[in-house]
């Protein structure tokens, strides 16, 4: 018996029903993988915010710490988002979570399903066999940059990009390790034409490159990339940028596979490892039961593979998800016409039942 400690993070929306969905498929995998779970369910968010008026509270950070791996759902709260001046915001939660766990790179596979490529909006011919792996910074650049703030008429507004080498050089080894046990191609994507960032980027990957000979690096700018992504999706492999343009280009990205329900991510760094959806709370649905909980299960099936080091538990997990794909028990984002669409709980059900 393998026992492991869960942190779950469900946080705001309709993270807690599909956070659900992917503890259904944890539990299953436990019964046939012979895992012990143990779970610490802790606050993030608005709701952490409205319980106790911070949004990563010491406690939860204390969880995550205490855990072998953190499951996330989402954060976000529309209540905030029209206050400009809010003193406290949900998304601060995540960056201070993501700050405090030392989680400087968030993984974010792209590739296709076959039964759902009528639903991306583009042509079938171009995204057939799209697969590439996005390596996203996550502590540092605009997001973390300061000073941030306003002059003191209000009128003017800033935001500092910084990034130093030692945090170029972690993100971009990762970039070409994973290049190195895939198809050996590594675009590193900037604005060195206008960013003095980008170009410490390059400069660094350059004199990382000799260590890394059979890996090709090929350097795009971030303009062009958002076009080539969505043009030629198969000409990239693994892709490794500073955070805001990370968070950017994967968010496109995600029309390749269909839905933003699809894609999961693993946040991994120093300490505990998170594993996340790339969308967001999605608070139209919350409450609704139709929420698409399948990026949450695939993140769990990353947990295994990347947390746990068990590739057999995450392709059981992933078998199942396309099971539902194929037999349409799927949620109404991806449900094909004439095809009634099933509950969050459904798709859960039968995703864990499948396992
Ligand atoms: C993401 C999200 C977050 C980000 C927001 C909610 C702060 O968009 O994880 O991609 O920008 O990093
Ligand atoms: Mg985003």
């Amino acid at each position: 018996m393998k026992e492991i400690k869960i942190a779950v993070l469900s946080g705001d929306g309709i993270g807690p029903e599909i956070v659900a969905q992917a503890v259904k498929a944890v539990d299953a995998v436990a019964v046939k993988f012979g895992y012990q779970v143990t779970y610490t369910h802790a606050l993030v968010g608005a709701t952490a915010i409205d319980a106790v008026g911070d949004p990563y509270p010491e406690e939860t950070h204390e969880v995550c710490m205490a855990a072998d791996a953190v499951l996330f759902g989402a954060i976000g709260d529309p209540r905030f988002d029209n206050m400009p001046n809010a003193k406290v915001r949900p998304e601060q939660g995540l960056l201070a979570m993501r700050k405090k766990l030392g989680l400087y790179a968030n993984l974010r596979p792209v590739n296709t399903f076959e039964t759902l490529l009528h639903r991306s909006p583009l042509r079938y011919d171009l995204v057939e066999g799209a697969d590439f792996l996005c390596v996203r910074e996550l502590t540092g650049g605009l997001y973390f940059g300061r000073p941030q703030g306003r002059s003191e008429d209000g009128n003017t507004a800033y935001d500092t990009c910084v990034y130093t080498r030692t945090e170029i050089e972690r993100i971009c080894r990762l970039g070409f390790e994973y290049a190195t046990k895939r198809r050996k191609k590594l675009t590193v994507v900037d604005k060195a034409n206008v960013l003095a960032t980008s170009r410490l980027w390059r400069e660094t990957v350059q004199a990382m490159a000799p260590s890394y000979p059979d890996v090709e690096v090929e350097y795009m700018f971030v303009d062009n990339a958002a076009m080539k992504i969505i043009q030629q999706p198969r000409h990239f492999d693994v892709v490794v940028t500073e955070n805001m343009f990370g968070d950017i280009l994967t968010d496109e990205a995600s029309v390749i596979t269909g839905s933003l329900g699809l894609l999961p991510s693993a946040s991994i760094g120093t300490g505990t490892s998170l594993f996340e959806p790339i969308h967001g709370s999605y608070p139209q649905a919350a409450g609704k039961n139709i929420a698409n909980p399948i990026a949450t299960i695939l993140s769990a099936a990353m947990m295994f593979e990347y947390a746990f080091s068990d590739m057999e538990a995450g392709a059981a997990i992933r078998r199942a998800v396309d099971l539902s794909i194929a037999q349409n028990v799927v949620t109404e984002d991806i449900a094909p016409a004439g095809v009634t669409p099933r509950s969050t709980t459904e798709v859960g059900d039968f995703i864990a039942a499948n396992i």
